[in-house]
C-alpha cells in the first residue's frame, strides 16, 4: 500500500488531535512536526515520534506528500500557498484564511500547481450534523422557512492575555465569529443553503484586552427565501451548548452540543448523537470527527479524487463571517452574496462600550 509522508505544521492546542489521526492511520507516515516555538516542536516530536523543525520551509524541502496546517490564522495562507508552489497536498484548520482575498489566493495555488486544499470543518462529519442535513435534503422537513443559531460561549479576558496571537484582527481576523462560531456558521449555510444576504452588527462589550469583536448578530436572507438569525458572544457565564434549529413546513431539525433533534409532522422525534459509537480524540467541545475528515482527506488524495471540504467550500464559512464584519462596521448595511468583499478591508479596532 502507497503511504503518504506527512508533516505537521504547528504544534499548539489543536495538534494533538491531527498528530494522534496521522500516527494511526496506516495509509500515513509521519515524517516531520514543525512550530516556530522549539520547545512544542519537540514535546511533539518525543510524543509522536518523528524529527521536529522549526522554520516550516524546511519541513517543505523534505518533499513530504501533505502538510497539516495548525497554526495561527494568519499564517494559513502563507504556509498553504508555499506548500502548493513545491506540489504539496495541504490540509488546514478553519478558518482556511483571514480574508478572501488571501483565500482565493490558496484556491488559486492549489489549482495552478494541481495539488489538494483541503479545510477542517469536522463538525459536518457528526452524525448529528448529517441527519440534520438529510431532513432537510430529503425533503422531509418540507420548505425551509428560518433557522437560528446561537453560539454563547466564554472567552475572557485571561483566555486572550495567554495567547500571542487571539484577539486581533491581523493574526486571529476577528473574535468570537472567525474563531468560535465559524463552526455552526458553516453548518448553517451548509444546510441551509446558499446565502442571498445579511445584515449584520459586532461589538466588543466586555473586553479590554481585545480590539475585536466579542459578539455579534445577524440577520441572514437565503436564496430559499428563508431568513436565519444569529447571535454568538464569548461573554457568555458559561459554554452554553452550541443551538442551530432549522425551522421547515413540515416541522423542526435542530442541533444541541452533538445532539440532533428531528420532530418531522405524523413522525416519532428522532434523536441522533454526533459520535455514535465513534472513537473521541481530542477536546470534547470540538466533536468528534476530526479523525474522519483526516481520514478521509487522506484516502481521498491518495485515489485522486476531490474532496468533499476543498478550498472552495472551506470559503464559504469565511465569506459569512466576512459579511457580518463588513456590514457590522458600515452601519448595518445590507451584505449581497457573492460579498465583494474590498481588497485590504480590515475591521477598524473595537474598544469596549
Ligand atoms: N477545528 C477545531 O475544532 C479547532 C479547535 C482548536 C483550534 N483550531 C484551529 O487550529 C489552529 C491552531 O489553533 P491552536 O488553538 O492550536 O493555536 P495555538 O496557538 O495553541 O497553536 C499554534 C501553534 O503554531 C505555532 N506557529 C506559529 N507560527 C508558526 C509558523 N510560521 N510555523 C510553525 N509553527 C507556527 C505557534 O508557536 C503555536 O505553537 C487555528 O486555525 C484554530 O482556529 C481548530
Amino acid at each position: 500500500m502507497r503511504q503518504l509522508k506527512v508533516a505537521v505544521i504547528g504544534c499548539g492546542n489543536v495538534a494533538p488531535v491531527h498528530l494522534a489521526a496521522a500516527t494511526t492511520n496506516p495509509s500515513a507516515q509521519l515524517i516531520a512536526v514543525c512550530d516556530t516555538k522549539e520547545e512544542r516542536a519537540k514535546k511533539a516530536s518525543q510524543k509522536y515520534g518523528a524529527p521536529y523543525y522549526t522554520d516550516y520551509n524546511e519541513v517543505l524541502a523534505l518533499k513530504p506528500d501533505l502538510i497539516h496546517v495548525c497554526t495561527p490564522h494568519h499564517r494559513h495562507a502563507e504556509i498553504t500557498i508555499a506548500a502548493a508552489n513545491k506540489g504539496i497536498h495541504t490540509l488546514t484548520e478553519k478558518p482556511m484564511a483571514v480574508t478572501l482575498h488571501d483565500a482565493d489566493r490558496m484556491i488559486q495555488a492549489a489549482r495552478d500547481q494541481n495539488v489538494t486544499l483541503g479545510v477542517i470543518f469536522q463538525n459536518r462529519y457528526n452524525l448529528s450534523s448529517l441527519a440534520v442535513k438529510e431532513a432537510v435534503t430529503s425533503g422531509a422537513l418540507g420548505k425551509v422557512l428560518g433557522g437560528r443559531l446561537f453560539v454563547t460561549w466564554l472567552r475572557d479576558d485571561e483566555y486572550y492575555s495567554k495567547s500571542d496571537w487571539k484577539g486581533t484582527w491581523d493574526m486571529e481576523g476577528g473574535g468570537v465569529l472567525i474563531d468560535q462560531a465559524i463552526h455552526t456558521m458553516d453548518l448553517m449555510q451548509w444546510i441551509m443553503g446558499p446565502i442571498d444576504s445579511l445584515e449584520g452588527s459586532i461589538r466588543n462589550r466586555t473586553h479590554d484586552i481585545i480590539h475585536v469583536e466579542d459578539v455579534a448578530e445577524a440577520t441572514v436572507f437565503f436564496k430559499n427565501g428563508a431568513i436565519g438569525s444569529l447571535y454568538a458572544c464569548n461573554f457568555y457565564s458559561y459554554d452554553a451548548d452550541v443551538f442551530l434549529e432549522v425551522h421547515g413546513e413540515n416541522g423542526v431539525a435542530r442541533l444541541e452540543k452533538d445532539k440532533a433533534v428531528i420532530r418531522i409532522k405524523g413522525l416519532p422525534e428522532k434523536v441522533v448523537y454526533a459520535e455514535g459509537d465513534r472513537e473521541v480524540i481530542g477536546k470534547s467541545y470540538w466533536g468528534v470527527s476530526h479523525k474522519i475528515q483526516i481520514d478521509e482527506f487522506y484516502a481521498d488524495v491518495l485515489a485522486n479524487r476531490p474532496v468533499k471540504i476543498d478550498g472552495v467550500v472551506g470559503r464559504k464559512a469565511l465569506e459569512f463571517v466576512r459579511a457580518i464584519y463588513y456590514s457590522g462596521t458600515h452601519d448595518g448595511e445590507l451584505v449581497q452574496f457573492p460579498f465583494a468583499e474590498p481588497k485590504g478591508f480590515t475591521p477598524p479596532s473595537l474598544t469596549r462600550r
